[in-house]
């Protein structure tokens, strides 16, 4: 076995012992979400299975974090249901839920203590709490180092939270993460903040979480349509808070879908397995 095929088993043992597997992993039913006044979400239905890993799009100010927040229940959304991992929002326990779903996030990191290590940071993660209230196990400690070693910022699990660089703060957020073997992986702009060595690292980690047997379903949210990469086989594109485009990745990453969701004439290309995408 060569050392990526270990690392792999490795990996897909991490995330075997799961019972909170299920065949559907999202389904979110007529979504709407109204705050302020405003109507930020408009008729969301989305169907999430098992083996699927899904991309995000949308321009800024699409609804992409708002609908990301309904997912991990940070947000209730004003009309509609919600259903993760089998449970339905309103009659299950958020808190235990949460601990199965891995969220990474800028309007995660403003809900974090910044006075916090890194490593307890990290640790959180076990609990799905925004800092740690309690005392955390050997053990538990010894897998919070080993998740910071995985994203190379072993070196920094002693300083403040606070005080670490972008790019720095977003690989604890992995880390913390991935701590507690989610079903679910949501990772809402990820490389903003990475350098490039950092961002190609990340990515390449990412395919090969994505290719473990029992990988968590994986969500991404970005701009960069050279980051979706050969393992991501659905791509959502929302539009003022509605679905402009969802389904099978050849179908929905087109030269008119993406012109219409950035109201710019854009072209888009594939070569290889990867799409880019650039003005006309
Ligand atoms: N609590 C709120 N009250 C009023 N408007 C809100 C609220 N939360 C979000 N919005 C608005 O909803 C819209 C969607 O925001 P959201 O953060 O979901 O966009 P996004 O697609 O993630 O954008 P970006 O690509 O910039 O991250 C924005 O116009 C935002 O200002
Ligand atoms: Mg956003």
């Amino acid at each position: 076995m060569s050392s990526t095929d270990l690392e792999a088993e490795m990996l897909s043992c991490r995330f075997a012992d799961n019972n909170y597997l299920m065949k559907t992993i999202v389904k979110l039913k007529n979504i709407r979400f109204e705050r302020n006044d405003r109507t930020i979400l408009k008729d969301i239905s989305w169907t999430i299975e098992q083996n699927q890993h899904w991309a995000l799009l949308g321009a800024n100010g699409s609804g992409k974090t708002s609908l990301l927040k309904i997912i991990t229940g940070y947000e209730w959304p004003t009309e509609g249901s919600v259903q993760v991992l089998g449970r339905r929002y309103g009659k299950c326990n958020l808190r235990e839920l949460r601990k199965h779903i891995g969220w990474v996030s800028i309007a995660l990191e403003n809900k974090l203590p910044e006075n916090d290590s890194a490593v307890d940071i990290v640790a959180s993660g076990f609990d799905a709490s925004m800092g740690l209230f309690r005392d955390i196990t050997e053990n538990e400690l010894n897998l919070a180092y080993d998740s910071l070693a995985m994203m190379n910022a072993r070196n920094c699990s002693e300083q403040k939270f606070g005080i670490l660089s972008q790019g720095e703060r977003q690989r604890i957020l992995i880390a913390r993460a991935l701590i507690n073997r989610p079903s679910l992986l949501i990772l809402d702009e990820p490389c903003v903040g990475l350098d490039p060595a950092a961002k190609v690292r990340f990515l390449d980690d990412l395919s090969r979480l994505a290719s473990c047997s029992s990988a968590p379903v994986i969500v991404v949210v970005t701009h960069h349509i050279e980051e979706i990469d050969s393992w991501i086989n659905f791509v959502m594109v929302l539009k003022n808070g509605e679905v402009l485009s969802s389904g099978l990745k050849n179908k929905v990453l087109t030269t008119d879908t993406l012109s219409r969701a950035l109201d710019m004439d854009m072209l888009v290309e594939k070569e290889g397995l990867k799409y880019y995408i650039k003005p006309l």
